[in-house]
């Protein structure tokens, strides 16, 4: 209070109101007539649970806002009036005017920001205990809520309608507008928009599927969505999400973030933390516009922006602003011109051309002929694709993407030189903290067809038939199998499913009959069958006792339960109470792989090519697709599961980070991963990369084409030792280098009786031995091996014998 009549005014009519400390104005409301002051520091209104805090916060130096926050965790802001127009740090206030008016006005008594509430008999100012600022009048009906303004921040009960926009800060922990937005579009759809100075551009949900396709409903005019209090949010468009905690009591919070994502957050009130419960988009790099004008957001492997090969940042500070071309780009020039191919790259939008069947030179020339062109991306997915490109935005590089951009520059450009920054750091689930890398580089790609040429086909294919439209959208990958498209690329898009959440312990204890049926047991522990309350059957994992931190444990397996793949065990939640740390899991029936390959009971040739397909599609997508780039550590023929049609569906992944924290004495310290499965690196104390995964899975491979586990030690000659393995090796070797014909036939499963593919066999077996090289550098990616893989898997049948 400046004014000593004003606060001799103020203190007069809140007297009732006052916390009993002299100097303290805390407040749980604002009458008409009185005001707060940006210098007191204790001039706040409190909800009457005290769980949110209504005040002056400062944004900057000498700069304030009046806002709105959580008041344990006083840094999370979730409102804030003035946010692109803040107040001075002296002589500035907040005021319920006699007119009705809530007005705050600066040092030099210009009005930075009011409600419409003037000529209204507003008669006080109070803070919900749900973060609500309303106006009420004397009979106690609300004229004004600050629910209706919402920043970056929805909360619970907080109804977000159409004419609202949660608006992101302009970079982290900063409050002032940034560039995405979440609204609810013409069509009635929920989408985040990237609205930068140069561009806009929707990128969510996916802009490359429909509606429909999107699991959306665009019939429902009423747009309108909310989060209630257990953490699951619903939208008049049919999205529903939850957080992966839902249930009572925890207090959430969904934010607009800086980065363009759109997440929501539940606080541990124990660590004072948020934690991620929900996102948007688990590939950071699918928002539009992070990287400004030509820059490109790489996984590096947290997202980076980069500038292109010719160009530079324009303002390291401000990736809004992209990269320049140091080169000047005339209509003259057209034959001095050169192209600089950048693999893996996309930029999304502002296409000039687009040609679905045309030749790499047709499509150069087609750039090359028009001024406007500054690239092209070209594609071989079946017949080449070509865009030429108006402009360069949203530019990404993906492992997965399957095309090529190809800059033009000036002959006499010197196309190096790039420029890296870390929009942020995201954590890395690997075999072990500290050592650990991974490998980004690749040499090969997927040779299939692309995610949007494919969307196309499915365009046309949905409009011819309408009305069946939904249901493609129900029967999802069923239906792209059925159409022999390969599913590999298309199954980390999909939406993530609500159905991941946390399970209390006594829960877990009824549906597994208190843990009667054990299915297997493994290093990190004992598996239990059992059947949720909605009759789903799973797989409960029980792991150790000395696991690690109730925190570290939520936010980990989190990570792990959005990662989606159909040749991956899906997690569908956890339980994390007291010492108890279980992991739910799908119910997979046709048990693991080893059942099926060192029994009586075993595959046949289709069976095992199909096994190792899925599987090197699992590992490929963990290695390289997927937002965190896991490291299985342990693949082994008791990690791959079968299900009904013995498609593989790999299990154990994600865990090796989860058991590292185990402390010194926990079983769990050693090195993770199964003797005769470890590559030589494990015992060379190298660092650990995928291509540890990749040396035990050739190791399975080749144990499927023999039918016998390779990874056993045997006794040769009497003392020596060798593994089986390592004979294998030998033999093919030798047999190979003889040009003996019948090599294959000597080394396949003899229980297959000569049915097998002949080309599969001899495929197999080279990538497997190539897998297993001592010098990992020579070993293969997982992607260049499904590559391969996928080339000859129509080859069965055609030379049985
Ligand atoms: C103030 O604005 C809100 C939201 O736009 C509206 O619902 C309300 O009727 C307005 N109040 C007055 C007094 O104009
Ligand atoms: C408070 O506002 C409501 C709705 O605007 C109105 O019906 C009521 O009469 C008002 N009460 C007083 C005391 O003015
Ligand atoms: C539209 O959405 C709202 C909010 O989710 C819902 O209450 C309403 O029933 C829906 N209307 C139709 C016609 O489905
Ligand atoms: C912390 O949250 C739990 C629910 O998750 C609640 O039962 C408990 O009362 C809270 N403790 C405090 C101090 O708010
Ligand atoms: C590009 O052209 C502008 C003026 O047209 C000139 O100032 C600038 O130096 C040129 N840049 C390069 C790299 O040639
Ligand atoms: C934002 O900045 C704060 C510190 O100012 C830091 O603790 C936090 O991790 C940052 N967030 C991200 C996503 O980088
Ligand atoms: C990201 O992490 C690296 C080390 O892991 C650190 O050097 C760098 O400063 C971090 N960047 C940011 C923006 O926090």
């Amino acid at each position: 209070m400046k004014n000593p009549t004003g606060s001799i005014i103020f203190l007069f009519l809140t007297v009732s109101f006052l916390i009993p400390h002299t100097n303290s104005k805390t407040l749980n409301h604002l009458k008409r007539g009185s005001s707060l002051s940006v210098e007191g520091d204790s001039d706040v209104i409190t909800s009457p649970d005290n769980s949110f805090t209504c005040g002056f916060y400062s944004v900057g130096t000498n700069a304030f806002g009046f806002g709105i926050w959580f008041t344990q965790s006083s840094k999370t802001v979730v409102w804030m009036a003035n946010r692109d127009k803040p107040v001075n740090g002296l002589g500035s206030s907040l005021s319920l005017r006699r007119d009705g008016a809530m007005v705050l006005t600066d040092v030099d008594g210009s009005m930075a920001w009011q409600t419409n509430t003037s000529s209204t008999d507003v008669d006080r100012a109070e803070l919900l205990e749900t973060g609500n600022l309303v106006l009420k009048n004397s009979s106690g009906n609300i004229l004004w809520q600050s629910f209706d303004f919402p920043t970056d921040t929805l909360l619970p009960f907080q109804t977000f309608t159409k004419s609202m926009k949660l608006i992101s800060g302009l970079r982290n922990g900063s409050f002032a507008s940034g560039y995405f937005s979440l609204y609810f579009d013409n069509d009635n759809v929920l989408r985040l928009i990237y609205d930068g100075p140069e561009i806009s551009s929707l990128y969510w949900p996916n802009p490359d599927l429909n509606v429909y396709q999107n699991g959306r409903t665009n019939y429902n005019s009423s747009r309108i969505a909310v989060l209630d209090d257990m953490g699951v949010f619903l939208s008049s468009d049919r999205l529903q999400f939850s957080a992966s905690d839902m249930g009572f009591g925890v207090k959430r919070r969904l934010t607009m973030d800086y980065d363009g994502n759109l997440r929501l957050y539940s606080f541990n009130n124990l660590t004072g933390v948020w934690l991620v419960s929900w996102e948007a988009l688990t590939q950071p790099c699918n928002v539009h516009g992070l990287c400004g004008r030509n820059g490109v957001c790489v996984y590096a492997p947290e997202p980076k922006c980069s500038c292109p090969p010719g160009y530079e940042v324009s303002d390291p500070s401000d990736w809004n602003q992209g990269c320049k071309p140091k080169f000047n780009l005339s209509c003259s020039n057209s034959r001095r011109m050169k192209f600089v191919e950048l693999p893996y790259t996309d930029y999304y939008g502002f296409d000039l051309n687009y040609n679905p069947s045309i030749s790499i030179q047709g499509c150069r020339k087609l750039c090359l002929d028009d001024c406007h062109c500054e690239a092209f991306s070209y594609r071989l997915t079946g017949q080449g694709v070509c865009y030429t490109k108006s402009a360069l935005f949203n530019g990404y590089q993906s492992p997965s993407f399957p095309g090529k951009i190809y800059l033009k520059l000036p002959m006499n450009v010197e196309a190096s030189g790039e420029s890296e920054q870390t929009i942020y750091n995201s954590s890395k689930l690997v075999c072990r903290s500290t050592d650990a890398e991974v490998v980004v580089g690749f040499t090969s790609m997927y040779d299939m067809a692309g995610k949007r040429a494919k969307w196309v086909y499915l365009y046309t294919f949905a409009s011819a038939i309408g009305a069946i439209e939904i249901l493609i959208l129900v029967t999802g990958w069923v239906f792209f199998r059925r159409h022999d498209l390969p599913a590999t690329l298309e199954d980390g898009y999909r939406v993530i499913s609500s159905q991941f959440r946390r399970f209390s312990y006594a829960e877990l204890k009824k549906a597994t009959k208190k843990f009667k049926e054990e299915l297997g047991r493994g290093g990190s522990g004992a598996v239990y069958k059992g059947v949720l309350a909605d009759e789903r059957l799973v797989a409960v994992k029980r792991l150790g006792d000395a696991f690690q931190g109730e925190e570290e444990f939520w936010a980990e397996v989190s990570t792990i339960g959005k990662i989606n793949h159909m040749n991956l065990v899906r997690m569908w939640g956890f339980c994390s109470e007291k010492r108890h740390r279980l992991l739910v899991y799908e119910y997979v029936v046709n048990s693991s792989l080893d059942k099926h390959l060192f029994s009586n009971n075993f595959l046949g040739w289709k069976e095992r090519f199909k096994v190792a397909i899925g599987t090197a599609k699992a590992l490929a997508y963990l290695h390289h697709e997927c937002l965190e780039w896991v490291i299985h550590c342990d693949v082994k023929p008791e990690n791959i599961l079968l299900d009904g049609d013995f498609e593989p569906k790999v299990a154990d992944f994600g865990l090796a980070k989860l058991s590292q924290r185990g402390g010194p004495d926990s079983e769990f310290s050693r090195i993770r991963g199964t003797k005769g499965y470890l590559a030589p690196e494990w015992a060379m104390n190298l660092p650990i990369t995928a291509k540890v995964d990749v040396y035990s899975y050739g190791v399975v491979i080749l144990e499927m084409v023999r039918g016998i586990r390779l990874s056993n030690w045997v006794v040769v000659d009497g003392e020596e030792a060798e593994a089986e393995l390592t004979r294998f090796v030998r033999i093919v070797k030798r047999k190979n280098q003889c040009g003996e014909e019948s090599w294959l036939e000597e080394i396949v499963d003899p229980r297959l009786g000569g049915q097998f593919s002949r080309n599969q066999a001899a495929t197999l077996v080279e990538i497997g031995v190539s897998c297993i090289e001592e010098d990992r550098n020579k070993r293969p990616t997982m992607a260049s091996v499904l590559q391969i893989l996928v080339e000859c898997e129509d080859d069965e049948s055609k030379d049985y014998t």
